[in-house]
């Protein structure tokens, strides 16, 4: 592992750790072709060992994960180690989370997203790891509430048809690249959206 652009450690819980709180990150891998799916159609398809233990680490700094219902359907999500908020118009519960312990999984609305983001650090959860999808990736960059995107670039090319990691009407976000990592090929980017970034008048 090599950091190439960042602080000088090996120290993954480091690099990774958020420089202010309330902070929000959406975390998201694609393929070098922009693939945010493999033939599965699941991210599973493409990601690896690296991808996976960031993806351990951000779980594990973070305090609440936020996931679109979609994604939690897809991926088959159960119970994580922190509680989970699952995003939904439909009031849906995913299978794999009707049996989640009390307290442990939230299925909510979207509503404003700066009024559920502020409704989630009322909660003491400050630190805000959201995993997409691509739908919901994009209203919440569309409304300006994301501090921070983790994107994992792995070494494939794999042509086809499948979502990128935002989905939905346009949106046009400046980001800042914060952190560069690279590890056997495989791309660990920190880019922070810019501070001059307007969110859209309307999503
Ligand atoms: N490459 C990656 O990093 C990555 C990460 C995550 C997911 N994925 C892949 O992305 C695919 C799923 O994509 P997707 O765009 O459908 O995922 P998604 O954003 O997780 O799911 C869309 C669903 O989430 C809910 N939702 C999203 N935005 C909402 C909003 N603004 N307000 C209320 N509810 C909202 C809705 O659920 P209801 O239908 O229940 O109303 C909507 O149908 C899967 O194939 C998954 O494997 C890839």
């Amino acid at each position: 592992m090599k950091v190439l652009i960042g602080p000088e450690t090996d120290d993954l819980d480091v690099l990774y750790a958020a420089p202010r709180r309330p902070w929000l990150r959406v975390n998201m891998i694609s393929t070098v072709d922009g693939a945010a799916t493999g033939d599965t159609g699941k991210s599973g398809s493409i990601n690896n060992a690296v991808d996976k233990q960031v993806f351990h680490l951000l779980r594990a700094q973070s305090d609440v994960i936020v996931v679109g219902a979609g994604t939690a359907r897809i991926e088959g999500y159960g119970p994580a180690i922190r509680p989970l908020v699952v995003v939904s118009r439909r009031d849906m519960v995913p299978d794999g989370l009707r049996d989640a312990p009390p307290g442990s999984v939230s299925v909510e609305p979207l509503g404003d997203p700066v009024a559920f983001k502020a409704s989630l650090v009322e909660r003491g959860w400050t630190n805000i790891l959201c995993e997409g999808g691509p739908t919901l990736l994009r209203d919440l960059l569309a409304a300006g509430v994301v501090d921070e995107l983790c994107a994992t670039t792995v070494p494939r090319l794999i042509g086809g048809e499948h979502l990128r990691i935002t989905h939905g009407p346009p949106v046009d976000v400046p980001l800042d690249l914060h952190t560069l990592i690279e590890s056997d090929g495989t791309l660990l980017a920190r880019w922070l959206v810019s501070p001059d970034s307007e969110p859209l008048a309307s999503s």
